[in-house]
Formats: C-alpha cells, sequence, structure tokens
C-alpha cells in the first residue's frame, strides 16, 4: 500500500508517502517540507495572506518531490490524505484543493485527517515494538497545547487544553520579547542549555517565573500570564541581555514543569501504560528529559514516546501516518467526491 500525503495548516507545504508492504510496518519512503520560515521570520510570525500565496506556489513542486524520491507512480497510491484542520483556513484550503484535484484526476480516495491527529501519529512511526494503550498524549506546538487520553488506536479524546496561548507561542513570544527571532522555541532552548551546562548540579532558580494554574485539579494551562511576567521583568532589568541565557533558562523551566505536572497527574490518574508527547516543542530536549524523568518516578513501568526529531514540527509523513493507522484499523475510506471540506476546531 502507498499513501501520499498533504499538510499545509500553518506555514510548512508538506508532502509525503509512505509505504507499508503487505499492509504492515509503515515506512516513509519520502517527507518533503518546503518551509516559509525565511520569509515570515521578518514580520516576528506567520502572516496567514503570506502563507497562503506560498503555499498555492510550492505545493505541486512539493508534491511531485515527494512522489519522484519516494519512486512511486500515482497509479500505485491507495490512497490521498490532507489535513483538513485545525490550522489557517486560507493554508488548509491549499493542501485540501490539491488533494482533491489529484484524488479526481488519479481517481483516488481521498481521506481528510485532523492535524492534531497527525502529531500523535508521528510517534507511531518507527516503533520497535507496539505503544501499549492505553495512553496520555501531550501535543505542545506553536497552535496548540493539547493533554488527551488515547484508549486505542483512533480514540482520543481531549481532556486540557491551554485557555490563551499554546506552549509553542509562548517560546515564540518569548523569544520576540529577549530578541531571538521567529520561531523561538528552539533559540530559546539553546540558549537554555548553554546556561545549564554552566553548572554541575541544577542551576537555582532566581529570577521568580511563576507557574500559572500548576495546581488548578484540571488539567488546563495558561501561559499568558507567564508571558506577561517575562515582559515586566524585562522592563525592570536593565541589563537583562547580560544575563540572556538565564532569563532563557528559568523561562523555559517554567513553561516545561506546567506541561510535565499535568501530563504525569494525567497519567497518573488514567493509569496509563505510555506517555506520547508530540508537536513541535516535542523536539525540545529539556522537556524529554523532564518528562521521562519525572514519568519514572511516578510509574517505573511506563514508556515515554517521542516522535523523531523530523517528524516533530509540522510535516505530510505525520498525516501518512494518522491516515495508515486509520485503514489498518479497518475505517472505509470515502470516495473523492463524498470527502468535505470540514475545518475541524477540534478533534
Ligand atoms: O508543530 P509545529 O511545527 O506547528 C504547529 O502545529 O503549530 O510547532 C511549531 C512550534 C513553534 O512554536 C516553535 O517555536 C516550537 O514548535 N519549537 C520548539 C522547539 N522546536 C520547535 N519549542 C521549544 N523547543 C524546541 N526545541
Ligand atoms: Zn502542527
Amino acid at each position: 500500500m502507498y499513501i501520499l500525503a498533504i499538510e499545509s495548516s500553518c506555514d510548512e507545504t508538506a508532502a509525503a508517502v509512505l509505504s507499508a508492504k503487505n499492509n504492515k510496518k509503515p515506512t516513509i519512503l519520502s517527507n518533503v517540507i518546503s518551509s516559509q520560515i525565511d520569509i515570515h521570520s521578518q514580520y516576528g510570525g506567520v502572516i496567514p495572506e503570506i502563507a497562503a500565496r506560498e503555499h498555492v506556489l510550492n505545493i505541486i513542486p512539493v508534491v511531485s518531490e515527494a512522489l519522484i524520491k519516494a519512486k512511486v507512480k500515482p497509479s500505485q497510491l491507495s490512497a490521498i490524505a490532507v489535513t483538513k484542520g485545525p490550522g489557517l483556513i486560507t493554508s488548509l484550503i491549499s493542501g485540501m484543493e490539491t488533494a482533491r484535484t489529484l484524488a479526481y484526476a488519479w481517481n483516488k480516495p481521498l481521506i481528510g485527517l485532523n492535524h492534531i491527529e497527525g502529531h500523535v501519529y508521528a510517534a507511531f512511526l518507527d516503533l520497535k515494538k507496539n505503544l501499549e494503550f492505553p495512553a496520555i498524549v501531550l501535543t505542545v506546538s506553536g497552535g496548540h497545547t493539547i493533554i488527551a487520553t488515547m484508549k486505542k488506536h483512533g480514540e482520543i479524546k481531549i481532556i486540557g487544553e491551554t485557555r490563551d496561548d499554546a506552549a509553542g507561542e509562548a517560546f515564540d513570544k518569548g523569544a520576540k520579547m529577549l530578541k531571538l527571532g521567529y520561531p523561538g522555541g528552539p533559540a530559546v532552548a539553546k540558549l537554555a542549555a548553554s546556561y545549564r551546562d554552566k553548572f554541575t548540579e541544577k542551576p537555582k532558580e532566581t529570577l521568580g517565573f511563576p507557574r500559572p494554574m500548576m495546581h488548578s485539579g484540571d488539567y488546563d494551562f495558561s501561559f499568558s500570564g507567564l508571558k506577561t511576567s517575562l515582559l515586566y521583568k524585562l522592563k525592570a532589568d536593565l541589563k537583562w541581555e547580560e544575563k540572556i541565557d538565564q532569563y532563557c533558562y528559568e523561562y523555559q523551566e517554567a513553561i516545561l514543569d506546567l506541561l510535565v505536572e499535568k501530563t504525569v497527574k494525567a497519567a497518573k490518574e488514567y493509569k496509563v501504560a505510555s506517555i506520547i508527547a508530540s508537536g513541535g516543542v516535542s523536539a525540545n530536549l529539556r522537556l524529554r528529559e523532564k518528562l521521562n524523568d519525572r514519568a519514572i518516578i511516578t510509574n517505573p513501568h511506563i514508556k515515554v514516546y517521542f516522535p523523531n526529531m523530523a517528524y516533530t514540527t509540522d510535516n505530510a509523513a505525520m498525516i501518512a501516518a494518522a491516515a495508515f493507522f486509520r485503514l489498518d484499523r479497518g475505517v472505509r475510506i470515502k470516495p473523492w467526491q463524498k470527502e468535505k471540506v470540514e475545518l475541524n476546531l477540534y478533534l
């Protein structure tokens, strides 16, 4: 089976081809991403109209490249998968209409997938052993911060989410205040790591960042207060630039403590066998370290899964993976005529 997947929900135009011999063990044959980061970074964030225009320019070359790299002809495809939401509507439309047109031209079934489901399934690619259910899912990206339960394949239920900014947004907006450019996550993470490396023991935090809603008793998040506290601290500290690595470290610790605390609490309450962390922020090595450490203290048998680095930020391989597991559990695929553009904001 071969699946062509298309993802265009934000500022990456992406296409991938997945192969599964005898319909088992999915392998990614190609994973092409045309990033618009350089274009948007001059504005400090994604400009939806520019993203939409770039998708229109890039989508056909990206899809062609994915098929050529995979050495797969359109006639060999079993289905075309596409992200149908959530995301920027003007960006999603490019992928959706391209997928629909190709499905029509090549007479292939079309599978519309949720972007968050895609992020979750990124962690299922390249698994050595089957992941044990039930699981708790933490999906953290520039647009989402979600804790969900996953009882089995396809049964993802949100139990908590951010009430304001997403965790990735907290990184990006913090980085903007620290004049580190866009996207901010990797830049903040790098300076935070260089600060940590100066000490043998975990350094004591002295800047006093709050942990909003840490013990709120639910699985929701709020990052806007933390962001505001960074703003006020920088305003009050004329010499912040000399301590920028410390600011990055302590600000990052505050964001990650919130994510880890709530995820582990959910894992405990739902007595799960696995934790899956996914989305752009799951590329953060300190998050991986903290979540592993804390999860094992709570339950020594629990397994924590992260996607391979290439599948953390937006990509189409994760959409292909979600489509594969959907077909694998016997969900019938609709003919292209029946697949509607439903801009689903939630799972
Ligand atoms: O999943 P993604 O590509 O896009 C959305 O679906 O939103 O995530 C992008 C986000 C950005 O906010 C970026 O700053 C963040 O992921 N990110 C990171 C790291 N790498 C990317 N945040 C923290 N540490 C990182 N290493
Ligand atoms: Zn995403």
